[in-house]
C-alpha cells in the first residue's frame, strides 16, 4: 500500500477486483473450473512481467556481462536424482483421514497457531493487528472454533510466538510434535490429522513412447546452467569468476496452492550462478555497493525466538561476518537495488537468514529476500552460497571434471597419488565399457585414491562398482597401479563455490501490486496503481478532447512521434469523460497521460498529466515526448524532466 499517497487502507479485495477486471491475471481454464495454483496473465500483466524481465536482463546479465542459457525444462530422472532433488526436494503434509482434505504441515501449525493467539488478544482486550486474508481463508476460518476469543495461558503465549519465528525451520517429525502437543486439528471440521509425511514437488513424467526414460519439469533452472559449466568456462575464455544467467518457467507441485500469484504450480524464475573461486570470495564491485543500507533479519535473532530487525549497510554486515562473504553481500545489495527500480516499497523489504536447521539440502548460507504483503513476509528472491554441491555431485556421477584449472604464478612441488592405467588390456577385458571404467578411475579425488591405493597394497586388487554397469569391477596390479608421487605443478585445478540469486517474477509481481495500489481520498472508488514507468505496461495514454476530426491529425503526429521513439502508448477516443478515462488507465499503472485539444491543433502543443499527483504540464510535442523518454528510460523524476515545461492549471481535467 502506498501509505504515503492516501489515508484509505488498502483493501485486497479492491486489489483483486482491479486485478481481474483488466485482466492482470486470472486463474487458467477458468471456464472448466480452473486448477487452483495455475494462472494465465492477461495483456496488461504479460507487458509488466516483459517489463521486470527486461529490466532484470539489464540489472544484471548486462550489468555483469553474465552468460545467458536456455535450458530444457524436461529433465531426465538421472539428473535430478544426483542433485538431490527426487531424495529431498518435498514439503510435510498431513492428511484428515475423515475428509482427505490435506494441509501443508508448517503453514498448517502456523495459521492455527496465529489465528490462536490473536483469539488470546481479543480476550485480553488487546487490538490484534489486523491481517488481510483471501477468500478461501476466510470461508474456512468462519467454521474454525479456533479462532474465538480465548485466553491462553501466560507461558503458551511466549511459546507460540517462539515457535513462530522460526516456523521455516521444523523437521516433519518436529511439525508432528507440534501437532500433538498442542492438539492442532483440522480447522474446518476439528477432525483429527494423521502425522506429517514427506510429499515431493516435482512433476513427474516419461520421456519418449517407451516409458523407459523417467523425467521431471525441472523444480528450478540451476540444474541445466551446472551442467553447461565446462562449456561455460570454455566461453568465457577460462577466465573466473563469472556467472551464468537463465529465465524460464519451473514446475512444483504445491500440496495447498491458496495464496494467488504467491504459490502457483508453474512460475517464471530468473536464477543466476555465480561461479567463484571457493579460496577468494572478494568480489571486484563491492565497494560500489558497500554504503548501501538494508534491514537484516539473521539467523540467530530468529533461533532465539525474536524477529526484531537489524539495519545496517552492506558493508558493515559483511566486516562483522553477519554476512558471509563479499560476493553473497554483493549480489545481496544488487537484489536490493532491482527491487526497488522496479517498485518494491524499501519499507516492506527484508533479507531474513534461513536457519541452520532449514537450509535447502545443497545451501552453505542463505538469505531470501522477503517482501511484506497482506499475507505476511513472503520469500521472492532467494540468495544461497551453495558451495561446491552441484558441481561435485554431478561431477562423481558422470566421471566428467567440472573444474577450473588456473596457471598458479609460483610452480609448487607436492606430493599427490597417481594412478597408472594399463589402457591396452582395458579392451579385451571390458569391452564396450572400457571407456567408462576408465572415465571412473580418472575421475577418483585424492582421497578415494589414497584408499584404492591402500586396497590395492594390502589384497593385491581394487573392487568397485561404476554406475552404468551392473557387475561389480575387479583390477588387479597388471590393470592398475597407484602411487604417491612428488611433482612440481604448475596449474591449480578446483571446483568452484556457486554463489546463487534465484528470483521468483509472479511472487515479486504480486508484491508490487501491493506495495503500489492505493485509492485517492477524495473518491475511494478511484484507484491507482502507481508501478514506476521504467515497468508500466503502457506508458501513456493518449486522450483526444473530443471526437472532432479536426484532432485526428494530432493524434497522428503524436502517434507517429511515440512510436519512432518505442514508447508503448494507447489511444482512448471514447466518448467516455476525460476524468473517466484517465482514472481506466490509473487503474492500469499507467504513468502518462496526453491530452489534446483544440489549441494543440493551432500551435502544436499539449498537455502531460501524470498518475500519481495528477500535475499537469504543457509543452510542444516533441519536448514533452522528450520529458516522457527522460522520466521513463533516463532516471530522471517527474521534477527534473518537466522543469522547462509550463505548469498546466487551468482545466481540471479530473
Ligand atoms: P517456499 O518456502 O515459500 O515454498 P522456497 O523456499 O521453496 O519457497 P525457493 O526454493 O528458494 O523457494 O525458490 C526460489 C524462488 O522461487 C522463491 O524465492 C520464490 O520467489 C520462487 N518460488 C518458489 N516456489 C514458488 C511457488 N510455488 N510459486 C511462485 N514462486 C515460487
Ligand atoms: N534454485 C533455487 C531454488 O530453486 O530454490
Amino acid at each position: 500500500m502506498s501509505t504515503s499517497k492516501t489515508t484509505v487502507p488498502f483493501s485486497r479485495d479492491s486489489l483483486d477486483q482491479v486485478l481481474k477486471r483488466r485482466f492482470f491475471f486470472a486463474p487458467a481454464f477458468e471456464i472448466y473450473g480452473g486448477v487452483s495454483g495455475l494462472y494465465d496473465y492477461g495483456p496488461p500483466g504479460c507487458a509488466f512481467q516483459a517489463n521486470v524481465i527486461d529490466t532484470w536482463r539489464k540489472h544484471f546479465i548486462l550489468e555483469e556481462d553474465m552468460l545467458e542459457v536456455d535450458c530444457t525444462m524436461l529433465t531426465p530422472h538421472e539428473v535430478l536424482k544426483t542433485s538431490g532433488h527426487v531424495d529431498k526436494f518435498a514439503d510435510w503434509m498431513c492428511k484428515d483421514l475423515k475428509t482427505g482434505e490435506i494441509f501443508r504441515a508448517d503453514h498448517l501449525v502456523e495459521e492455527v497457531l496465529e489465528s490462536r493467539l490473536k483469539g488470546d488478544k481479543e480476550a485480553r482486550g488487546i487490538a490484534a493487528e489486523v491481517k488481510e486474508e483471501d477468500e478461501d481463508k476466510k470461508k474456512r476460518k468462519k467454521k474454525v472454533k479456533e479462532i474465538k476469543a480465548v485466553k491462553l495461558p501466560d507461558s503458551e503465549v511466549a511459546e507460540y510466538e517462539n515457535i513462530l519465528a522460526q516456523i521455516d525451520g521444523f523437521s516433519g517429525p518436529q511439525l508432528g510434535e507440534l501437532i500433538t502437543k498442542y492438539n492442532i486439528t483440522n480447522p474446518s471440521t476439528g477432525g483429527p490429522l494423521e502425522l506429517p509425511v514427506e510429499f515431493n514437488l516435482m512433476f513427474e513424467t516419461a520421456i519418449g513412447p517407451s516409458g523407459q526414460l523417467k523425467g521431471y519439469l525441472r523444480p528450478e533452472t540451476a540444474q541445466g546452467q551446472f551442467l553447461n559449466f565446462n562449456k561455460l568456462l570454455e566461453f568465457n575464455n577460462e577466465k573466473m569468476p563469472f556467472a551464468s544467467a537463465s529465465i524460464g518457467k519451473s514446475f512444483r507441485n504445491e500440496i495447498s496452492p491458496r495464496a494467488g500469484l504467491l504459490r502457483v504450480r508453474e512460475f517464471l524464475m530468473a536464477e543466476i550462478e555465480h561461479f567463484v573461486d571457493p579460496d577468494d570470495k572478494s568480489h571486484a564491485k563491492f565497494d560500489v555497493v558497500k554504503d548501501v543500507k538494508l534491514k537484516f533479519l539473521p539467523k540467530d535473532v530468529q533461533e532465539a525466538g525474536q524477529t526484531e530487525l537489524i539495519e545496517k549497510t552492506i558493508g558493515e554486515a559483511v566486516a562483522s561476518g553477519m554476512v558471509d562473504n563479499k560476493t553473497l553481500g554483493y549480489f545481496i545489495a544488487r537484489i536490493y537495488q532491482f527491487l526497488i527500480k522496479i517498485g518494491v516499497d524499501s519499507n516492506r523489504l527484508r533479507f531474513r537468514q534461513h536457519m541452520s536447521n532449514e537450509m535447502a539440502h545443497y545451501a552453505a548460507d542463505c538469505w531470501d529476500a522477503e517482501l511484506q504483503t497482506s499475507y505476511g513476509w513472503v520469500e521472492c528472491v532467494g540468495c544461497a552460497d551453495r558451495s561446491a554441491y552441484d558441481l561435485s555431485v554431478h561431477a562423481a556421477r558422470t566421471n566428467e571434471k567440472l573444474i577450473v584449472r588456473q596457471p598458479l604464478p609460483e610452480p609448487v612441488t607436492v606430493e599427490k597419488y597417481e594412478i597408472d592405467i594399463a589402457k591396452k588390456k582395458f579392451g579385451p577385458k571390458f569391452r564396450k565399457d572400457a571407456g567408462a571404467v576408465e572415465k571412473w578411475l580418472l575421475a577418483r579425488t585424492q582421497c578415494e585414491l589414497e584408499d584404492l591405493a591402500k586396497e590395492l597394497a594390502d589384497s593385491g586388487k581394487i573392487t568397485f562398482k561404476v554406475d552404468a554397469i551392473p557387475e561389480q569391477i575387479e583390477l588387479d596390479t597388471d590393470f592398475v597401479k597407484i602411487a604417491k608421487v612428488t611433482r612440481t605443478e604448475h596449474i591449480r585445478e578446483y571446483t568452484p563455490n556457486v554463489i546463487e540469486p534465484s528470483f521468483g517474477i509472479g511472487r515479486i509481481i504480486y508484491s508490487i501490486f501491493e506495495h503500489q495500489f492505493w485509492a485517492r481520498p477524495e473518491d475511494e472508488a478511484r484507484s491507482v496503481l502507481s508501478l514506476p514507468p521504467l515497468v508500466a505496461p503502457t506508458k501513456v495514454l493518449l486522450v483526444p478532447l473530443s471526437s472532432n476530426p479536426e484532432l485526428q491529425p494530432v493524434v497522428k503526429k503524436v502517434s507517429a512521434v511515440l512510436k519512432k521513439e518505442l514508447i508503448p502508448f494507447k489511444i482512448d477516443d471514447s466518448s467516455a469523460s476525460i476524468g473517466k478515462r484517465y482514472a481506466r488507465n490509473d487503474e492500469l499503472g499507467t504513468p502518462f497521460g496526453i491530452t489534446i485539444d483544440f489549441e494543440s491543433v493551432k500551435d502544436n502543443s499539449i498537455t502531460l498529466r501524470e498518475r500519481d499527483s495528477t500535475k499537469q504540464v504543457r509543452g510542444s510535442i516533441e519536448d514533452i515526448v522528450r520529458a516522457i523518454k527522460e522520466i521513463t528510460y533516463e532516471d530522471s523524476t517527474w521534477s527534473e524532466g518537466t522543469a522547462k515545461l509550463t505548469p498546466f492549471e487551468t482545466q481540471s481535467t479530473e
